[in-house]
């Protein structure tokens, strides 16, 4: 069973809590990151948490929530190891994981109905990575990246 994280900012806290009662109902808890309440934060801060969580190998896969998905999707690919991947269709979801290896799915809670979030969320977590040709591709962006 991975071990699931999830975090948002403001823009995302609602979409956060709902996620964690619909994986509760699952019997799969997931570590909340933060932020804790509807207070105005800064994306960079929770996508950083995020990958430090993911980089310390205390969870292997990551949700991450903004307003727009965009601000905190940018902060987290900065991040050594991340591949966050905004999930915009369902077809996304699955080649997210297994083209990408995608290990963060991002949602942009002012744009996307939570029934589209849980339908990729269910995509994503279900879909295993195909490597072959894109494990080498997957090694070039860290390379890219020095
Ligand atoms: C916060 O209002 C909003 O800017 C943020 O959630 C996100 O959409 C940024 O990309």
């Amino acid at each position: 069973m991975v071990k699931l994280a999830i975090a948002a900012d403001h823009g995302g806290f609602e979409l956060k809590e709902k996620l964690k009662t619909y994986f509760m109902d699952k019997g799969i808890v997931l570590k909340d990151l933060g932020t804790y309440s509807a207070e105005s934060c800064d994306y960079p801060d929770l996508a950083q948490k995020m990958c430090a969580a993911i980089n310390d190998n205390e969870i292997d896969t990551g949700i991450l929530i903004c307003g727009s998905g965009i601000g905190i999707s940018i902060a987290a690919n900065r991040c050594k190891g991340i591949r966050a991947a905004i999930l915009y269709n369902d077809d996304v979801a699955h080649l997210a994981r297994e083209h990408n290896n995608a290990n963060v799915a991002v949602f942009g809670a002012r744009m996307m109905d939570y029934s589209d979030v849980i339908r990729r969320l269910e995509v994503f977590l279900n879909t295993e990575f195909e490597g072959g040709r894109h494990q080498n591709r997957i090694e070039k962006i860290e390379k890219v990246r020095g």
